[in-house]
């Protein structure tokens, strides 16, 4: 039995997809899909800046390629993301005289992006990242274009477009480091809203890209509670875990000219040693002992990505580093955790 089977029980497990695996040119990793997963989600084709390059050209190919690929081997696919600060469509806020946009021109730019987006793939997917990355980890709203231009109420409107696009659908609020107080406070307040003003609103995602020593396990745990207590599901929507140490620790006006970059930045730089890989083992199952027990209230978790060396977490923030955040290892073998992980929801 592997991680579907298992862990299938309590929730969807998925992992984020890249255009090779669904266009057949990564075939071990399509297989580690198919074998270990029931859901996906597009790492990027469905983004903004991708599938609407301008105001009146779409481009389709690697979705409708995705949601096939979903399709031919019976798995649940979730769309990500309609409205984002990065990798939007950067046509959206400015006139074609370089001006920005008035609040009206906004939203009706966002309307008919949500509404071909949505509609193109009405019954398919099975739910969509609506608003993605709205809040500040101190609580404050981000001051992106769409907050800027529209003003706060742009993420009811985009909940009400989605839905209007297909009433099927289930609409999620989605951001980062989620175990932050502050944000947990403003995500649950803008869903209480949401709901107070009668939009449809399934779930709370929470990304989980986690490290060797964040987040803070007590406060991630605290904000599954407070997410849960909002009425939505929770979801655990792009989880890995950053084995690297932050080059924040040690950054240089130009990082790649540091004497010990590749030592500092780059420790692993042919694998995990024993500390590593035993570290890498225990935050995976501190994390997994955390779905254990949030079972109910949890109805998804999602890998951002499949293998190691498809990872967005190799040569980030700078180029040359190594990572190994995922579950799968760069030979596409399932790393030991795997096994204690679908023990752990065995007993
Ligand atoms: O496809 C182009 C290629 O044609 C071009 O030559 C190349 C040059 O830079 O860029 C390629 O696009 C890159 C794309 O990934 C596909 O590899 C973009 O530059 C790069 O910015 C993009 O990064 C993605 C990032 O989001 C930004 O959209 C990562 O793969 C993706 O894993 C990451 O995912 C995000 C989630 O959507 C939201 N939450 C955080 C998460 C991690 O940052």
């Amino acid at each position: 039995d592997t991680m579907k089977d298992v862990l299938g029980k309590y929730f969807t497990v998925g992992a984020a997809v890249n255009i090779d695996i669904v266009y057949g040119r990564s075939p071990e990793e399509a297989r580690i899909v198919t074998d270990n997963f029931n859901s996906i989600v597009a790492e990027n084709c469905m983004k903004g800046e991708v599938i609407h390059p301008e105001e009146n050209t779409y481009f389709w190919d690697d979705a409708d390629r995705t949601v096939k690929f979903a399709e031919d081997n019976g798995l649940e696919i979730i769309g990500h993301c309609l409205v984002w600060h990065s990798q939007p469509p950067e046509w959206m806020f400015t006139y074609e005289n370089g001006d920005t946009v008035s609040r009206a021109v906004l939203i009706d730019r966002m309307y008919h992006h949500i509404t071909n987006v949505v509609s193109r793939y009405k019954g398919k997917i099975k739910g969509w990242d609506v608003v993605n990355e709205a809040v500040n980890d101190d609580g404050t709203m981000r001051q992106s274009p769409y907050y800027k231009i529209i003003g706060p109420d742009y993420v009811r409107l985009a909940f009400e477009f989605a839905h209007e696009a297909d009433p099927n659908a289930e609409l999620y609020i989605n951001d980062f480091s989620m175990a932050s107080p502050g944000k947990r406070a403003t995500i649950c307040k803008i869903v209480r809203q949401l709901k107070a003003d009668g939009c449809r609103i399934d779930g709370i995602g929470m990304q989980s890209h986690n490290g060797i020593d964040y987040p803070d396990l007590d406060e991630y745990e605290a904000s599954i509670d407070s997410f849960a207590a909002c009425g939505v599901k929770v979801m655990i929507t792009e989880l890995d875990m950053n084995m690297l140490p932050s080059p924040d620790d040690f950054s240089g006006a130009d990082i790649s000219q540091h004497f010990d970059y590749q030592d500092k930045l780059n420790p692993y730089k042919s694998g995990l040693d024993s500390k590593g890989r035993k570290l890498f083992e225990k935050r995976y199952l501190d994390f997994f002992g955390i779905y254990y027990r949030h079972r109910h209230q949890i109805s998804r978790v999602t890998f951002w990505g499949v293998t190691d060396k498809g990872s967005w977490l190799n040569d980030f923030p700078v180029e040359g580093r190594t990572n190994y955040p995922l579950l799968f290892d760069r030979e596409n073998k399932a790393k030991p955790v795997v096994e204690k992980i679908i023990k752990l929801f065995s007993e």
